[in-house]
């Protein structure tokens, strides 16, 4: 059975090394997934990616169905998930492009998104313990497979969920920065709170592209973005390579 599996980003809308097997539609009482799950084989192991923005990244930040990603991931059988964010840097540690970051806590300014599987429809209030949203067994996997592949990579950090699909004002990430922001990015969130309210082991794999609105002299660029965002996601690609092994035995 499949128990892995990732949901790629920006910059990450097929997973080269993937040697893919087959694809499966899957409905959801919440509607469509951004496309259909995409099987196959990573380090000759099983697994399924799912790309956020669908195939083609059309679907913005705002607009992704994350209730239905997360449904869907759930009815393929997956236990665990690992989500690529492409990120800003706010904090001084974490400017450089290309970097990676496995955030261990997340601050949520995103609003109007459907975030939650327990709305009045469901039988019963419930709340979910969300005080570390990351699955620490998945990000403790995510580091030391890092470590191993010689990759620069932050053990920590908060990743502050902005709304976009504009980036932020110089004063929201100021704001941002004394909260306790390390990162900033648009997609984070509800995704992560979507996966715990199903009770799956979710952790991300946060990819610096850009210095935060503020952060540095010149204003943001897509053109910069996308450079870094191709040397990020090969250290994605090889950091997925490492991990997959240690999660899921041959
Ligand atoms: N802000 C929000 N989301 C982002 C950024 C940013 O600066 N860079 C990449 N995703």
């Amino acid at each position: 059975m499949t128990i892995v599996a990732i949901i790629g980003g920006s910059g990450l809308t097929n997973l080269k090394n993937l040697r893919i097997t087959r694809r499966e539609v899957i409905r959801t009482p919440f509607g469509e997934p951004s496309a259909p799950m995409v099987y196959g084989q990573l380090s000759g192991r099983e697994a399924v990616f799912l790309p956020r923005h669908g195939p083609g990244h059309t679907i913005p930040p705002h607009e992704v169905n994350y209730r239905a990603n997360i449904w869907a991931l759930k009815e393929t059988g997956v236990t665990k998930v690992i989500a690529v964010n492409a990120v800003g840097g706010i904090s001084p540690d974490f400017l450089v492009p290309g970097s990676l970051v496995i955030p261990d806590q997340i601050i949520d300014y995103t609003y109007g998104r459907a975030h939650t599987f327990f709305g009045s429809e469901h039988k019963q209030v419930t709340h979910v313990d969300f005080t570390y949203p990351y699955c620490e067994e998945l990000r403790k996997i995510l580091i030391d497979a890092a470590k191993r592949a010689k990759l620069h990579a932050r053990g920590h950090g908060t990743y502050g969920a902005t709304q976009g699909p504009r980036f932020e004002t110089a004063a929201e990430i100021l704001r941002m920065e004394r909260n306790g922001a390390d990162i900033v990015g648009m997609t984070g969130m509800p995704e992560a709170g979507l996966a715990r309210e199903l009770e799956l082991c979710y952790a991300s794999i946060s990819v610096v592209v850009n210095p935060a609105a503020g952060k540095s002299k010149e204003t943001i660029s897509l053109k910069e973005i996308e450079k870094n965002l191709e040397t990020g996601m090969a250290n994605v690609r090889t950091l997925l390579e490492q991990t997959i092994p240690l999660i899921v035995r041959a």
